[in-house]
């Protein structure tokens, strides 16, 4: 199968390289970028052609992958849906993790195979070793009479797939906003409570570092319920009520509604024990 990109940025790079040097089964033809030096520099990058117009990838191609940012994608499916050449038997695949592959109604309609494949994986750089795409789970969802041939070719090459339903997508990729940027997010909390407490910002970043890493790595090892200690797990209710008084704002909130996560959690570790009082300061 001969496949194109459109956006030569992180994603596009990354993939086009693993299912360049993996994909046996696929054929990279090249790079049309909205400009041409990442284009160029992609090409380069993945030993493959730059082309001059969205459509000339197109008609050069079976399978056109949409790596824009997520707000770009719709117009460039529907530029390719209107332009001359024949559709039938094509693929368009973009890799966003809230849309549906239901992109254009247009491109349903011509026999075109729609496809959303997306990595459950921040790529930060478009030049890293693309062997890492291996350790990456990709959900993949779609329609089309290529589907399956297409989701065979990426098993060929070593991605890890999981099926989706389109209508579970939302809630999907909010799960992945969970697990990732919301650790940021709790990660600030923290660095700026320690900050707070006279720490500065990189001395804050190190004294974490042990305490979030050992959670995380506790979390994927053993599960939540397992990996979960602290006041909440304890029943220690005059700590989290001192922890209540001294926090305020977002802050405070934060702090109250993920304790009443964590005592959920704890009701079912420690069916014996009582968390009245603590849902009762929680409330
Ligand atoms: N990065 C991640 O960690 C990640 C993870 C999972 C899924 N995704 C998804 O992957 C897709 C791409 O994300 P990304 O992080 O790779 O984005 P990115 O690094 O910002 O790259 C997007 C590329 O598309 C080009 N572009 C923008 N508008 C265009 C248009 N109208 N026509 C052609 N090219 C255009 C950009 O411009 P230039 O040509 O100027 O460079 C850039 O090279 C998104 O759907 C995103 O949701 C990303």
């Amino acid at each position: 199968m001969r496949i194109g990109f459109i956006g030569a940025g992180r994603v596009g790079c990354m993939l086009g390289k693993y299912l360049k040097e993996h994909g046996e089964g696929f054929t990279l033809a090249g790079y049309y970028s909205e400009s041409s030096e990442s284009a160029s520099d992609a090409a380069r990058f993945t030993g493959s052609e730059v082309y001059g117009t969205p459509e000339a990838l197109f008609a050069d191609c079976d399978a056109v992958f949409v790596t824009t940012p997520d707000d770009a994608i719709a117009a460039v499916w529907q530029r390719l849906c209107e332009c001359e050449t024949p559709a039938e038997g094509k693929l368009l695949v973009h890799c966003s993790g809230v849309l549906t592959s239901k992109v254009s109604a247009d491109a349903e309609s011509k026999g075109i195979t729609q496809v959303s494949l997306h990595p459950l994986y921040a790529f930060s750089d478009r030049w890293e070793n693309c062997k890492i795409i291996e350790d990456a789970l990709f959900t993949i969802e779609g329609s089309g009479p290529r589907l399956e041939e297409f989701r065979a070719l990426l098993l060929e090459s070593g991605l890890m797939l999981q099926r989706l339903d389109a209508e579970k997508k939302i809630k999907y990729h909010a799960a992945a906003t969970a697990a990732s940027n919301l650790m940021v997010g709790l990660g600030e909390l923290a660095i700026g409570l320690l900050e707070e407490c006279g720490f500065d910002r990189p001395y804050a970043r190190v004294a974490l570092r042990p305490l979030m890493q050992g959670n995380l790595d506790a979390v994927m090892e053993k599960g939540t319920m397992e990996a979960l200690t602290g006041p909440a797990e304890r029943a220690d209710v005059s700590t989290v009520a001192l922890h209540l008084q001294a926090l305020s704002g977002e802050d405070r909130e934060i702090y109250r509604l993920l304790t009443k996560k964590l005592v959920a959690l704890a009701e079912k570790k420690h069916p014996e024990r009582d968390y009245a009082q603590m849902e009762e300061i929680l409330r």
